[in-house]
């Protein structure tokens, strides 16, 4: 009998190829687990009994966990997520906003947040933080910005800020949380990409600590967790707790599974006992990365020496981010001849860098090997040799395009809406997220209007090997009837 699997064939196909992985999930394929913890998938799928407990009721060991989890993180309440930080976001603004209400985000948010307003129905009022062209990355949320915007918007129910990005680029939360607090408004941090910070001294300040009422982290992203697993923190009493827990129940499964929520208990328990030191390590590797890849001078690994730049409050020294833009490289294609030529899969690239996600499941030699990858991957450039240089458009943009905001996401949502060719859609209102991805920030949010910069800009993304997700069969894009 033969049994025809694709999904499954290739996920096994692709661990025979035993890539280095500086992407997530964080555990890297069970590396950053201990054996102790490798037990079968099978044995502990097991749903709600009266020896297991129940997420949406706890009182027994999830319980436990969760509260063990507050503890660790430093919150006063802790909720285990099965549907990763995007169920997370969308249970914290559904518990400050009813619909109608405003929200301060930045718009260098993931698109989660923008499903969150369009399924709450709340008002989004922007703040665009600066870009570094230089690099091609966001930088910090600049918190003078957030002032003015709680000024001119007093009936704001709060603000929701993106800290770190996916660069490892943290805005300053806590001089945010105290504005945010002297107007008497509610802080929510997507701290999707910060699940490490409160585990090592040298690592950026959490947003816990900082001030925020609540925030969310990917436990999937950094710590030895699986795919989906995330954490809702909460640390204020600011917050309507029923509340919010009957919004966990909205956008989390009835059925939700035993072993993500295993793991995330693991994962906390692995970082309690051995996530110092663990970091500590990756600290002094990924400095030493940093250290080679900027002796050689063409490219470049972002760092500290970004911090008080841009509204640059931090950085995270656990994620590497290598510029290769002076080199006349895209990251796109840097990505793929490392991953063709080196075996090394790097978790995303943009127009200039490439973007690797490092956590205790990775180790010294693949930080080295990553390093003289890239030295090689320059010197071959530098000195001209054979690198296929096909596929490089020099990008064009000093600066992602923005599209002017018209009407909410969800009067966008309901509205309605036809598919038309891109390059006719200028002047008119998008009517769905688009996305680059990941790493998941809107080119183009619903409601936002289409210009001829966006469109060139989505098509350079494409020209170069990016990902485009939003479009109808690529080319075709959805937006409101006139
Ligand atoms: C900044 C940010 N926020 C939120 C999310 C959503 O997190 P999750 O994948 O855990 O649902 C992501 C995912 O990449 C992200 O990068």
């Amino acid at each position: 009998m033969t049994y025809n699997t694709p999904l499954y064939s290739a996920l096994i196909n692709y661990t025979k190829e035993n890539k280095i992985p500086f992407h997530m999930p964080g555990h890297k394929q069970g590396s950053g687990i201990s054996a102790r913890f490798k037990t079968s998938v099978f044995d502990i799928d097991l749903t709600e009994l009266l020896e297991t407990d129940n997420l949406h009721a706890p009182e027994g060991p999830i319980q436990e966990a969760q509260q063990l989890a507050a503890a660790a993180f430093g919150a006063q309440h802790s909720f285990f997520l099965i549907n990763g930080s995007t169920c997370g976001i969308q249970a914290m603004v559904a518990s400050i906003c009813n619909p109608g209400d405003i929200l301060i985000v930045d718009r260098n948010c993931h698109s989660s947040v923008i499903s969150s307003l369009i399924l709450c129905g709340v008002t989004p009022k922007y703040i665009y933080p600066e870009y570094i062209a230089d690099l091609g990355v966001v930088g910090g949320i600049h918190p003078a910005k957030i002032q003015e915007m709680l000024i001119q918007c007093p009936q704001a129910k709060g603000v929701l800020i993106t800290s770190p990005t996916y660069y490892g680029i943290c805005s300053d939360v806590k001089k945010i949380a105290q504005i945010v607090h002297s107007h008497g408004k509610i802080l929510l941090v997507d701290e999707a990409h910060g699940a490490h910070f409160c585990f090592h001294k040298k690592l950026p300040q959490s947003a816990l600590q900082a001030g925020a009422d609540m925030c969310v982290q990917s436990a999937h992203k950094t710590l030895p967790a699986l795919t989906q697993s995330s954490l809702l923190h909460v640390n204020s009493d600011r917050i309507d707790l029923p509340r919010l827990k009957s919004c966990l129940k909205l956008f989390q499964s009835s059925s939700p599974s035993f072993i993500l929520m295993a793991y995330l208990d693991i994962a906390r328990s692995i970082m309690q006992n051995s996530g110092e030191k663990m970091l500590n390590d990756l600290i002094e590797w990924t400095e030493e990365l940093r250290d080679r890849i900027n002796r050689i001078g063409k490219i470049y690994c972002l760092g500290k020496e970004l911090i008080g730049t841009c509204h640059i409050q931090d950085m995270d020294a656990t994620r590497v981010v290598i510029h290769f833009g002076k080199l006349g490289l895209t990251g796109y294609q840097v990505a793929r001849e490392l991953n063709m030529r080196y075996n090394i899969q790097v978790e995303m690239a943009d127009f200039h860098n490439i973007i690797c996600i490092v956590s205790p499941g990775n180790n010294k030699q693949q930080l080295e090997y990553l390093g003289q990858c890239s030295q090689q991957i320059s010197s071959i450039i530098y000195n001209k040799k054979t690198f296929n240089r096909t596929g490089y458009i020099k990008p064009i943009f000093k600066q992602p395009p923005i599209g002017q905001y018209t009407i909410t996401p969800r009067e966008v949502f309901y509205s309605e809406s036809e598919i038309i060719p891109i390059e006719k859609a200028v002047d008119r209102v998008c009517a769905d997220t688009i996305v680059s991805f990941p790493p998941g920030i809107p080119i183009l949010c619903p409601g936002e209007v289409v210009c001829y910069d966006i469109i060139k800009y989505i098509s350079e993304i494409i020209a170069c090997g990016g990902k485009v997700v939003g479009l109808e069969d690529g080319c075709n894009i959805r937006v409101v009837k006139n």
